[in-house]
């Protein structure tokens, strides 16, 4: 409820004044293609998907109190953080099979993933030459593993499937002797460093080294990557006590022109898109953006989550969509390295619903009035194609009619064709020129939404 109510301020009161929109030819090509796709799977995988606890934020004190629910009340934190810390001597999830996940995000309509290398616990699931603490050293049983580099395996996998490859990367590492005395034992921790940067800035030079080498390791090794997704907001700004992302990005640029970052909430010219987190806003932005929101109710594995409805997905997407926005939606692997079968079943049903109705959301932009009772618009790029999306409640199943309100500054509907099976669907215009869509006898509707293309013609003539 608070959460919520929290989601709901925050969505109200999303300033994007300071975007900085980025005037490279390649960067906004690449903005374009982000926008085109609409759809990323996102997932959480790492040392907190083995005991199925929240991602790497037990670790920090100030934040125990929601974050450390699910451990055992009796253990001290310095026994905690010593024993999370340890969960790298055993991560060893022997059925990832990284084609598994590709085809899972194909199948489910997905065109591109945003994968965890680092999580704020400095975890890494690739074969980083500046640290141990990873899935291929020999402290971790999985080394052994011929898929032991997980993102290279995994992004190889989307790649070789058409899908695009977004590096999630935490600029908080808690594990780093640079950021926390003593990965945090002894410490009471906060999400910053230990230690006050200003007074030792040697000390942050060498997390800021560390921290440019691992990504312009993952840019040089593990590309083409098509977007660096900066965790990790209280981490800001420019100069010494920043982590200096706007050269580091530049950097990687030469490597991959038009990269995209995604430095999030900074409204920096690190910031290529905005991120609203866990909510849609309430109108379309006038900025790229992209909405993460978690199919159950974590971001990384729980044994006993809740997930979300086929129908509240699809819905979800139309919502975002219709905003103009992106859906990451994010599924958080078990600790076996597979997908969680309640997972996939509601990837499969979205996949399904795309492969009907992706022409209105695929390749898309706003189109007014977006949203007007139980109907979303959406428009094609070349702004030649009008879509309805019709929502569909639980329980709908007597309708037969819809009213179709809002469309009038689109001119005079002509024509309503059913997308999925190419049906023409009767209407009429009513004197007040509302238009009541009729649905004929044996027109069998969608679970949870169906797209018609709607042709109209302006009062001009013109379509
Ligand atoms: C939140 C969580 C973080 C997670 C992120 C994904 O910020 O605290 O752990 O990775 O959401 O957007």
């Amino acid at each position: 409820m608070i959460a919520l109510a929290f989601a709901a301020l925050f969505a109200a009161s999303l300033d994007v004044s300071h975007y900085v929109e980025n005037k490279d030819p390649a960067v906004k090509a690449s903005i374009e293609t982000f926008r085109d796709r609409k759809i990323g799977l996102m997932m959480h995988f790492g040392l907190y998907s083995q005991v199925g606890i929240v991602e790497s934020w037990p670790l920090v004190d100030e934040d125990a109190h929601w974050s450390r629910r699910e451990v055992e009340r009796d253990l001290s934190s310095d026994a905690f953080k010593k024993a999370y810390f340890d969960l790298n001597r055993s991560f060893n999830p022997v059925r990832y099979r990284p084609e598994d996940w590709a085809d899972a995000a194909v199948r489910g309509g997905f065109k591109y993933v945003i994968f965890t290398t680092k999580h704020h616990d400095g975890f890494c699931l690739y074969d980083t030459k500046y640290t141990d603490y990873k899935t291929t050293a020999p402290s971790c049983p999985y080394s052994a593993n011929p898929r032991a580099d997980i993102v290279k395996t995994f992004f190889d996998a989307c790649r070789a499937r058409g899908l695009g490859v977004t590096a999630y990367f935490s600029k908080a590492d808690w594990h780093h002797p640079d950021y926390w005395d003593n990965c945090g034992v002894g410490v009471r921790t906060t999400r910053n460093p230990s230690y006050d940067i200003e007074k030792d800035l040697p000390r942050w030079k060498r997390f800021q080294d560390f921290t440019r080498n691992q990504l312009l390791e993952l840019v040089r090794g593990y590309g083409p990557i098509d977007c660096l997704w900066l965790d990790g907001c209280w981490i800001y700004g420019e100069g010494p006590k920043s982590l200096n992302l706007h050269d580091v990005v530049a950097e990687a640029r030469k490597t991959t022109p038009g990269l995209l970052a995604v430095d999030r909430w900074q409204c920096t010219d690190c910031e290529d898109y905005v991120t609203p987190e866990q909510y849609v806003p309430d109108e379309p932005l006038t900025v790229p953006w992209e909405s993460c929101i978690t199919l159950a109710d974590n971001w990384g594995y729980h044994y006993d989550d809740g997930y979300k409805s086929p129908r509240q997905i699809v819905h979800l997407l139309v919502d975002v969509v219709a905003k103009g926005g992106n859906l990451a939606l994010n599924v958080g692997p078990m600790p076996d390295g597979r997908l969680p079968h309640p997972a996939v079943t509601r990837l499969e049903a979205l996949g399904d619903w795309l492969k009907k109705h992706g022409t209105a959301i695929y390749g898309t932009r706003v189109q007014p009035p977006h949203k007007s009772g139980v109907w979303a618009f959406t428009r094609s790029k070349d702004a030649k194609r009008v879509f309805g999306i019709l929502l569909w409640k639980d329980g709908d199943r007597e309708h037969h009619t819809q009213l179709l309100g809002g469309i009038s500054s689109l001119g005079t509907l002509k024509k309503i064709v059913h997308l999925a099976t190419g049906a023409t669907i009767p209407f009429t215009v009513r004197a007040d020129k509302s238009v009541v869509v009729e649905f004929p006898a044996g027109f069998r509707r969608d679970a949870y939404a169906d797209a018609f293309e709607l042709f109209t013609e302006k009062e001009t003539g013109a379509k």
